[in-house]
């Protein structure tokens, strides 16, 4: 039973929903620049997409953290909310659905979704008793916190002790369909480091989690004893079905489920994996739902190679890293830098460093010295087409298969492969051109070979652009403009066509007499930071 039928003509994705007990910060950008990503790749290639991000707002972490500020929840939720948008905006990131569990329509569908899961009876009242780390909005096991109750998540935070009445979800019902679903579908969780975390935690024995608080007024009451208010998790993971409704349709799980379901990819970071990777499908299962797709948990980010908090005083700004670099310069950073899955670090002087050599030397100066030489010695045309580029050139034979491969890539969130290989043909094309001298063929009067090895080199940086415009859609459209394309890979429509991506993501596609558009930067090198960060 393969989760990732690469057959659908739909896809839907979802980033976590993030907490508004604060502005973004860099962890959560980079979630959503990943999703974003793949939702322009599977554009790209012409499927349907739906990518859900959002912002998951009850609960008690939120309730205080809005009391702590003197505001009401729902109002201190709406000016967070905002500043996520904001960032996403800024980022360039192309949500279609924005889920705030606040919103009344997810209400119905939590309630509809609970009935189903009591109906089957998987829900009972129990008492709980443990210690709560609000931070995490998750029980602890004591063995897992660190000296004095502290969460090794949030070590500055005490875990709260709770003895209290709940409602619980029958989990440990689901420990066997669980383990068939992990070996029927071995792609359920990824990376496969991630997995073997989940087959081994499940391995010791699942067992049932409460879904309800007393004293919490910020949340949605029980459906069946309004005392209770159902917990944040269980509700903030039906934000996902919520965001399947259409705007116009009523908020029922039949309407929810009826076109995007099952979701194909839920991307999170490693520390909610067991949410989404047990509590999650257990969840489906109890409702009589079919299984989400995959589920892949990246890294985490450090600076300077140090965790990042507020304590630390080394938070990483994902509104001033944008403002300072563009939207363009950090994706790419983070999504070729970093092996998707494990941990990353951002560190300044790399980061300028990489992508000036990539983005403004070894891509930019490349389109712009090429285009300059076009207009020099072949005043502005080249003659040729693919077919007139012999299989031994060596920029043709790296160009073909590329996209398949690079296609390959995106599919399996290979990010930093995909760049890579981008990469080995921009730098191929490079040492082409010194090795080829096109300025010394011109003097020899050797107008063909010039006309062939330029075009050799416009049509490579061609084919990279359009494979690295999930990633920098920007300079994509940029240096399509340039190769007299009309094509704008922000735009969603003309880009979103089978037919494109089969012409274009090949080898050969540039026709002879393209019009090319005047020589510009593409990309202008960074400066180092004023105060040199290591
Ligand atoms: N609200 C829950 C998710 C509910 S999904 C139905 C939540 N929110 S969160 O805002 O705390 O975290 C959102 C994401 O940010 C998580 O995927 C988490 O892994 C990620 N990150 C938080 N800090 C991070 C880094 N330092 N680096 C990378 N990602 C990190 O959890």
């Amino acid at each position: 039973m393969p989760s990732s039928d690469t057959s659908k003509s739909t896809f839907a994705l979802t980033t976590p929903l993030y907490y508004v007990n604060d502005l973004p910060h860099i962890g959560s950008a980079y979630t959503t620049m990943a999703a974003d990503v793949i939702a322009r790749f599977e554009r790209l290639r012409g499927k349907s997409v739906l990518l859900i991000t959002g912002t998951d707002e009850h609960g008690q972490k939120i309730q205080r953290t809005a009391e702590s500020n003197g505001r009401s929840p729902q109002s201190f939720c709406d000016e967070i909310a905002a500043g996520f948008d904001t960032l996403w905006q800024k980022l360039n990131i192309q949500y279609d659905r924005f889920s705030r569990t606040t919103s009344p329509r997810h209400e119905a569908i939590v309630k509809e979704f609970f009935y189903r899961v009591w109906d089957k009876g998987d829900i009972y009242m129990g008492q709980q008793k443990g210690w709560y780390c609000v931070s995490c909005e998750e029980f602890k096991e004591e063995r897992d916190l660190l000296e004095g109750h502290h969460c090794p998540l949030h070590p500055n935070k005490e875990a709260e002790w709770r003895d209290e009445q709940n409602y619980f979800f029958r989990l440990s019902k689901y420990q066997s369909q669980l383990e068939a679903l992990y070996q029927e579908r071995s792609d359920f969780i990824q990376p496969e480091s991630r997995r073997n975390e989940v087959l081994n935690f499940v391995s010791q024995g699942l067992q049932d989690f409460s879904i309800s608080r007393v004293n919490l007024d910020w949340g949605f009451p029980v459906p069946v004893d309004p005392k209770h208010t159902i917990y944040v998790w269980f509700d903030a993971l039906l934000g996902y079905v919520t965001a399947l409704l259409d705007p116009e349709s009523e908020p029922t799980l039949e309407n929810a489920l009826s076109k995007w379901w099952p979701i194909d990819l839920h991307l999170i970071g490693k520390d909610i994996l067991r949410f989404h990777a047990v509590y999650w499908p257990a969840m489906m299962m109890s409702a009589g739902l079919p299984i989400s797709g995959r589920i892949f948990g990246h890294g985490f980010l450090t600076k300077d190679g140090k965790k990042m908090g507020k304590t630390l005083g080394n938070t990483l700004d994902p509104v001033e890293l944008v403002n300072l670099y563009g939207a363009d310069a950090i994706r790419y950073y983070f999504l070729k830098e970093i092996e998707f899955g494990q941990d990353g670090d951002f560190n300044e002087t790399r980061f300028i460093n990489t992508v000036n050599a990539d983005l403004a030397n070894d891509l930019g100066n490349l389109l712009n010295r090429t285009l300059t030489m076009v207009k020099k010695y072949c005043k502005g045309v080249l003659d040729c087409s693919g077919e007139d580029i012999g299989a031994d050139n060596p920029l043709k034979s790296i160009g073909e298969g590329m996209g398949d491969r690079v296609a390959g890539a995106y599919e399996s969130l290979a990010f930093s492969t995909a760049c890579n290989d981008i990469f080995t043909l921009i730098r191929a094309c490079n040492k082409f051109i010194d090795d080829q001298a096109p300025w010394t063929l011109y003097k020899q009067n050797q107008q063909q070979a010039v006309e062939q090895v330029l075009y050799a080199v416009l049509e490579s940086v061609r084919l990279a652009a359009y494979l690295l415009s999930p990633i920098v859609p920007t300079i994509s459209s940029d240096i399509y403009q340039q190769l007299g394309f009309s094509i704008n890979f922000n735009d969603k429509n003309p880009i979103n066509d089978p037919l494109l991506f089969k012409s274009h993501a090949v080898w050969g596609t540039l026709k002879a007499k393209q019009a090319f558009g005047d020589p510009k930067p593409v990309f202008a090198k960074l400066n180092p930071p004023a105060s040199g960060s290591s």
